[in-house]
């Protein structure tokens, strides 16, 4: 199994400490052995010969994954790198730890927990110094699992709008990053048959769906890990200001105002992805269902915020 790379996330003169691969054809044929550099001349021949993806094997994604991250803060002050460029590599490997770390049992969220903070924090400081995310966000969709993308945005998405409501620390606002990077945790236990069912959810499907945010609060806090914040997103991302929602029915007083702000990016970036069972909507096309037939799920101030902060 092999998996796609950025040659944008390849730093010149670095050793990236895996194998690369080129593709040809139907095969992947090895590039550059893991005891090799990756060096400027590399980069300059695979661009000339317009390749901009590379590929790892699956058993080195983890340690990729890891170089690139320990190399974020670098690419990101890196003045010969267009801002989208730099853009791509950062939210590519959000996307890449959050498939890495659904993958695994749970206690490898504690392990590499340090890992999350500091994506979470270049993740804060792109929204905070960029014009915009949603290039960046839409150009993941098209090689990523729906799960991965979905969480990258809607960290991305509540940070931003907590970012334009609110005054916080800074603390609190990588705690709204990390809870709404794993707000959808919970969907490791639910069938993947059932996530992916291109119509109509049956009644009980729908029930054991609705079991996802408690399935991922429990575990979350099980690792003592995650601050209240954080675990109050991942339980109460689906409750809706007129107590329709789930697992507790709250109703508008009753919700932190960080989960009232996930569940707006949440229903937003659902809607503005392809689905098995519909394409992705344009962003005008999801506030027109959100203001209109989901009209009670949202605090009203937050989504006029939310939809000011669009355009
Ligand atoms: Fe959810
Ligand atoms: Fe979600």
């Amino acid at each position: 199994m092999y998996r796609m790379i950025q040659l944008e996330s390849l730093i010149p003169e670095t050793l990236p400490g895996v194998s690369l691969f080129i593709r040809h054809g139907e095969n992947h044929v090895l590039y550059k052995n893991a005891a090799l550099p990756f060096t400027h001349s590399d980069k300059e021949r695979l661009l000339g010969n317009n390749v901009k993806f590379l590929f790892v094997t699956a058993d080195e994604i983890s340690a990729y994954n890891q170089y690139v991250e320990s190399n974020l803060a670098t690419l990101m002050n890196d003045e010969s790198l267009e801002p989208l460029e730099k853009q791509n590599v950062l939210y590519q490997a959000s996307v890449n730890y959050v498939h890495e770390i659904f993958d695994c049992p749970a206690v490898a969220i504690r392990q590499n927990a340090e890992r999350c903070r500091k994506l979470i924090q270049n993740i804060l400081n792109d929204v905070m110094s960029s014009d915009g995310v949603m290039t960046a966000l839409s150009s993941l969709v098209d090689h990523n699992s729906y799960t991965y993308v979905h969480s990258v945005q809607v960290a991305t998405y509540s940070i931003s709008l907590h970012l334009k409501m609110f005054e916080l620390e800074r603390d609190e606002l990588i705690d709204v990053g990390i809870g709404s990077l794993f707000h959808d945790y919970g969907k490791v236990y639910i069938p993947k048959v059932l996530l992916d069912k291109p119509g109509k959810l049956t009644a009980t499907e729908f029930m054991e769906l609705k079991n996802h945010p408690v399935y991922g609060y429990s575990t979350l806090k099980d690792l003592e890990i995650f601050s209240p914040v954080s675990l109050g997103i991942v339980k109460h991302h689906h409750e809706k200001e007129n107590g329709k929602g789930y697992p507790d029915g709250l109703t508008s007083y009753d919700i932190a105002r960080s989960s009232k702000v996930t569940a707006i990016a949440d229903v937003f970036s659902a809607l503005t992805t392809n689905r098995s069972y519909r394409t992705a909507l344009s962003k005008e096309a999801a506030m027109d269902i959100m203001y209109g037939e989901m009209e009670g799920s949202f605090d009203m101030q937050y989504l006029d915020t939310f939809k000011g902060n669009l355009y």
